[in-house]
């Protein structure tokens, strides 16, 4: 059995979110479940990946410009990524517990950076409009240098153009952090750079609307 302790990662990140709505945590995982996830995502033919996409955008061109990863949604059907997500659904309840924030559902895609790859910056959601609360990203890379970019660049909440902090997409780095606050972007990686995404959501749904799951 590990002795990975990770209602204390919940516990920080909840503290973390409650003074500043951002969150970066360093071996927030236990390395026997990276160790899994690696060899899952490394067991994907890439042509399970398709290119992301921006909302319902569905002017390729356009999009090449804003994000150049590509994704594969997580799917509770395989045993590992079932546990990732059951990770994140243990995460929900103890922030529902501890901040009543009333998250719902989560979603979430690995994401697949080849060199050169990037994401520009941006919001994740829109104050008001969507029901997207809350945004995690984990990593995959084992032993990610400085030289090799695609840094996560989160700015200021205050202050869209100032930048706050600079992430290396290190393996077993999980960054959370309020989804309309705080805009982000990763930089161009010079080498392929593998990251789980994902969002917690509230309930939208409505007597004339069922909230789809994404
Ligand atoms: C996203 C995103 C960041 C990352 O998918 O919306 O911002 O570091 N990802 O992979
Ligand atoms: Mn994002």
């Amino acid at each position: 059995m590990s002795d990975f302790d990770i209602e204390n990662i919940y516990a920080q990140i909840a503290d973390d979110l409650r003074s500043t709505g951002l969150s970066i945590i360093e071996n927030a995982m236990d390395p026997i479940i990276i160790q899994a996830l690696n060899q899952r995502i490394a067991s994907l033919e890439e042509d399970t990946f398709q290119t992301a996409g921006i909302g319902r955008q569905s002017d390729h061109e356009k999009n090449a410009l804003i994000r150049r990863d590509k994704i594969r949604w997580l799917d509770r059907s395989n045993e590992l990524e079932a546990g990732y997500l059951q990770a994140m659904d243990d995460l929900k309840d103890y922030l529902n517990r501890r901040l009543f924030m009333g998250l719902f559902s989560y979603e979430s895609h690995f994401a697949h950076y080849e060199k050169g790859a990037f994401y520009k910056k941006h919001l994740d959601a829109f104050k008001g409009k969507a029901n997207r609360v809350l945004t995690t990203v984990f990593y995959l890379n084992e032993d990610w240098q400085t030289e090799d970019g695609g840094e996560l660049v989160i700015y200021q909440a205050e202050d869209h153009n100032k930048a706050l902090c600079k992430v290396l997409p290190q393996q077993g780095t999980l960054v959370t952090f309020l989804s309309d606050e705080f805009p982000h972007e990763v930089l161009a990686a010079n080498k392929s750079r593998y990251s789980i995404a994902g969002w917690f959501r509230i309930n939208a749904s409505t007597a004339a609307h069922i909230d789809p799951p994404r």
